[in-house]
């Protein structure tokens, strides 16, 4: 018997077999009836490849990298755009002129979308420029690069096609495409690693928390996704921008006093409005802290965020410096205690040395639609769209309007914490977390909350946040392709 996505598959992909790229051509064997074969339009093939090598900067030097170089595979049967709907893939063969076996080494599934955008890696001439990507191939790793369906993408009748949630179900039929391929495909179709930056962050951070969830399996299956697990091993979001439905109150909850880089305030009406309901959001999370905290909560979340993740990453940067730099920061930065190798400070004073908040009020779902976000809810000819009540109310004068009934859904499934809170069983049980400590294109707790999330459900977390580090700051790549190494079993 044909599952049923099995058999949309089939007949999606009969339908788009004009527009695959032709990396079909094998035989697919599941879902074939009576021993008749079926051409698999997602079959990899391991011979189509160009061979490539490029110098790669390591801790251990540079390095001489000969890599295969799978590129623009269209990963759905079914594809709406062939140019987003690809990923490529680069196998390392040869490090500095040793031959190396990547068949069964963990695969670094990179995403490159920044922004909500939408993102194409059909065009490569290699892989990306990215540091991860890079030290992961120079570590020996497989390096798979999707691209995926993004905000501004319209077609010839205005019709938006690439909004919510077309970013992550696009992600997951890249994964889809890899675990149907195993033993296919070079690397270990079991050991996913997701990585990404930003609106990449959130989406790696999906990625790992809604792993097998049944909700996208309509998109998926229309498609022409593969009929095959879309969990990752391990997830690896750098400054997610996620928890879009609630970051307009973290935001205030965090920057709310901090001025505009004008030196202008916010409107501190609107600002201390949704503070207020960031009380309510923080309590519903129900989250422990660590070391005996105890509960936490709107209230103690300062000290929680200071003494966890912000003195900390003090403490890692100032005890890196030399004497004379650390004795030059400190006594520019009166306002940490520097004592036996620890940091103490209080979360006001930490908020004034970041200064400028880089967004407005409403930060995400702003009043004119003129965020991001406000496309990349959009749907049909309309461009952007409210997704919060608060906002939409306001925006509106209507005290009563409710938001369109295609959006409590897609909002879900665009948010890591709705999956945690479903406690979803194919999440990822490893995280790398990473954010920088000036990073105000979001609120400080939307990393906070994750990994503190990810720990109470019993993941392994590391997570770290990178001293003065800005939006999308990575300034601990060896560690993390160390970290690979850890998780994955991979020792070379
Ligand atoms: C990104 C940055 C933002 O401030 C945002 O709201 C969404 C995405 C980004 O850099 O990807």
């Amino acid at each position: 018997m044909l599952k049923r996505r099995q058999m949309v598959r089939m007949l999606a992909g009969t339908a788009a077999v004009p527009v695959v790229m032709a990396d079909g051509g094998d035989v697919w064997a599941r879902g074939s009836a009576k021993g008749a074969t079926v051409s698999d339009p997602l079959a990899f093939d391991p011979e189509k490849y160009t061979t490539v090598t490029t110098t790669i900067t390591t801790d251990d030097g540079d390095k001489a990298v000969t890599y295969r170089f799978y590129k623009a595979i269209t990963y759905v049967a079914n594809p709406v755009d062939v140019a987003y709907q690809s990923l490529n893939v680069s196998v390392p063969m040869a490090i500095d002129g040793t031959s190396v076996d990547a068949s069964h080494a963990p695969i670094l599934f990179s995403n490159q979308v920044g922004g909500y955008m939408p993102s194409s890696t059909a065009n490569a001439a290699g892989i990306g420029s990215g540091i991860n990507p890079r030290l992961a191939l120079a570590a020996g790793y497989v390096v798979a690069e999707p691209g995926a369906r993004g905000r501004t993408l319209v077609d010839a009748d205005g019709v938006y096609y690439g909004t919510a949630p077309a970013a992550i179900v696009d992600l997951k039929a890249a994964v889809r495409y890899l675990r149907h391929n195993k033993g296919r495909v070079p690397g270990d179709t079991d050991r996913i690693v997701a990585t990404g930056i930003s609106a990449g962050g959130a989406l790696t951070a999906l990625l790992g928390t809604s792993g097998d969830s049944p909700r996208y399996d309509s998109y998926l299956a229309e498609l022409g996704a593969a009929d095959a697990s879309d969990a990752v091993f391990a997830a690896v979001p750098y400054c997610p921008i996620a928890d879009l439905d609630h970051a307009d109150m973290a935001y205030e909850w965090n920057w709310g006093a901090n001025p505009l880089s004008t030196g202008e305030q916010v409107d501190q009406t609107v600002s201390k409005e949704l503070r207020a309901q960031f009380t309510d959001y923080q309590a519903s999370l129900k989250l422990h802290g660590k070391n005996g905290f105890g509960r936490i909560t709107a209230r103690n979340l300062d000290t929680y965020m200071v003494e966890t993740f912000l003195q900390p990453s003090a403490e890692k940067y100032l005890t890196d410096l030399s004497d004379a730099d650390r004795a030059a920061y400190l006594s520019a930065n009166p306002w940490i205690t520097w004592s036996g190798g620890k940091a103490t400070f209080t979360w006001m004073d930490f908020l004034t040395h970041v200064g400028a908040r880089r967004k407005n009020t409403p930060a995400f779902d702003a009043f004119d639609l003129s965020a991001f976000e406000n496309n990349e809810f959009g749907i049909g000819t309309t461009a952007a769209r409210h997704f919060t009540l608060y906002s939409l109310r306001k925006a509106t004068g209507d005290a009563s309007a409710r938001l369109d009934a295609d959006l409590p859904e897609k909002i879900d499934l665009m948010n890591p914490m709705y999956f945690l809170g479903l406690r979803n069983p194919g999440r990822a049980r490893h995280w790398f977390v990473r954010t920088g400590t000036k990073d105000s294109d979001t609120s400080l707790t939307v990393v906070g909350n994750l990994a503190t999330s990810l720990e109470n459900l019993g993941a392994d977390v590391n997570v770290a946040l990178y001293w003065d580090g800005p939006h999308g700051a990575n300034y601990d790549a060896p560690d993390l392709i160390a970290w690979i190494g850890k998780v994955t079993g991979c020792t070379k």
